[in-house]
């Protein structure tokens, strides 16, 4: 499979207008053509509500995204990656920023880092498309220390051959130290040391259109190279995508909410970094439901279609089976008092499959009970995970039961 040609990136038409540019400031040798490229392209750019710039994505299955979410691309990164970290500034740092596109995530953590700490800073970026990593250096800089990225970007490119010039005046400190894979991430990880990152940033398209990026396979590289105090950081509240987390032995919590309804989520491998619970429904569902299911890409080499493929199959198997039916979001009137009679006939057909005779019963009560200690403020023992986990075990007890009959 020729992955990188079907990956999820930048539209077409900008596409090609970056590989142009970059092809024509190779060939003259003159600086024209990349300090012009953003007066003479202006309208390709996204205008986000902070004043910083975004582009559009490929259009897959007649769906565009932008990269960045249209409330504000630089405020996102501060909002969503950076101030949930509790980093220990009076230590080195080392960052993992996947997907890095035009670099704000990782502009953003150098201009925390240099406000706060004298240490040392370790970036390794990841980011498959180098005409994406080119756009960031033709839009306007969101902030100053942006201009430190596109420098090292500026490096890369010239090594592999895509820019021609110098053209990047800035200075990257010395205790800052940039690495930029351009490649696939699911490639990079596998090839990086065990325990080494303070944090790592996720941030690709949504699930369904890079479902590769957020899978069980996947995370279970992070579970091998990211610190013990470290923090995964990305921007999704998807179910599958927390589901996915707990099955590589992370614990987790709601990231902050920034541009959409939902908190994103947070990760680590200590319950103490992480303060606050996802919403109880969610845990409900992630626990009992078939949406719980994760992503899977045995080999880490398998394309988005087949894998959203897969999932669909095992969502199919495991419903009325080995997990409640998602539909109607059932599991979530487990030990709920129902008015609307048409919707409690829908659930409670679903929970008779699975041996629960109502959604009153002792055994819905039984299988929901540490909900009753349901707190948003979560500590090593009480929390998300603990109750997922807790919930799985005792829907599979009630289950068990129907099989011995
Ligand atoms: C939502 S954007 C990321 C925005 C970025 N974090 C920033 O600060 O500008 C998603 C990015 O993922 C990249 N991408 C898609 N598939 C990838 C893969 N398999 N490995 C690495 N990057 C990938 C795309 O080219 C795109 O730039």
């Amino acid at each position: 499979m020729n992955y990188e040609k079907n990956a999820r990136i930048i539209n077409d038409d900008i596409f090609d207008l970056v590989n142009k540019c970059f092809s024509e400031e190779k060939s003259s040798r003159n600086i024209e053509s990349r300090v012009n490229f953003f007066d003479t392209y202006n309208d390709y750019f996204v205008l986000t509500d902070d004043g910083s710039y975004s582009i559009n994505s490929k259009e897959i299955n007649h769906k565009i995204e932008t990269l960045h979410t249209s409330t504000g691309a630089i405020s996102e990164s501060f909002e969503k990656f950076i101030k949930p970290m509790k980093f220990d500034y009076s230590k080195n740092i080392a960052i993992l920023d996947i997907c890095a596109g035009l670099g704000y995530n990782s502009s953003a953590a150098i201009a925390d880092f240099i406000k706060n700490s004298n240490a040392e800073l370790k970036i390794d970026m990841v980011e498959i498309s180098k005409a994406t990593l080119a756009c960031g250096l033709l839009v306007p800089s969101p902030i100053k220390e942006h201009d430190i990225t596109k420098k090292a970007i500026e490096d890369e490119l010239i090594k592999q051959d895509y820019a021609a010039l110098n053209i990047e005046k800035c200075e990257i400190p010395s205790n800052i130290d940039i690495k930029i894979f351009i490649e696939d991430a699911r490639k990079t990880v596998q090839n990086l040391d065990d325990n080494t990152y303070d944090a790592i940033f996720l941030d690709p398209f949504s699930q369904n259109m890079a479902p590769e990026l957020f899978s069980l396979d996947f995370f279970k590289e992070f579970r091998r190279i990211i610190k013990d105090d470290g923090i995964i950081a990305t921007y999704t509240s998807s179910a599958p995508v927390r589901a996915a987390f707990i099955e590589c032995d992370f614990y987790i919590g709601q990231g902050p909410i920034f541009g959409r309804k939902q908190g994103g989520t947070l990760a680590s491998p200590n319950p103490l970094m992480l303060d606050t619970s996802i919403p109880k429904n969610d845990e409900i569902r992630i626990a009992l439901s078939d949406v719980g299911i994760p992503f899977k890409d045995p080999g880490l080499n398998n394309s988005s279609e087949y894998i959203l493929e897969k999932r669909s199959e095992e969502r199919h198997k495991a419903r009325h089976n080995t997990r409640i039916s998602s539909a109607v979001k059932t599991p979530i009137f487990l030990n709920c008092e129902m008015d609307d009679e048409k919707l409690k006939r829908r659930v409670e057909r679903n929970l008779v499959k699975m041996n629960i005779p109502s959604t009153t019963s002792p055994e819905a009560k039984y299988i929901v009970e540490c909900e009753n200690n349901y707190e948003k403020k979560q500590n090593d023992k009480n929390n998300s995970r603990n109750r997922i986990l807790d919930m799985q075990k005792k829907l599979k007890k009630i289950k068990v039961k129907i099989k011995d009959k």
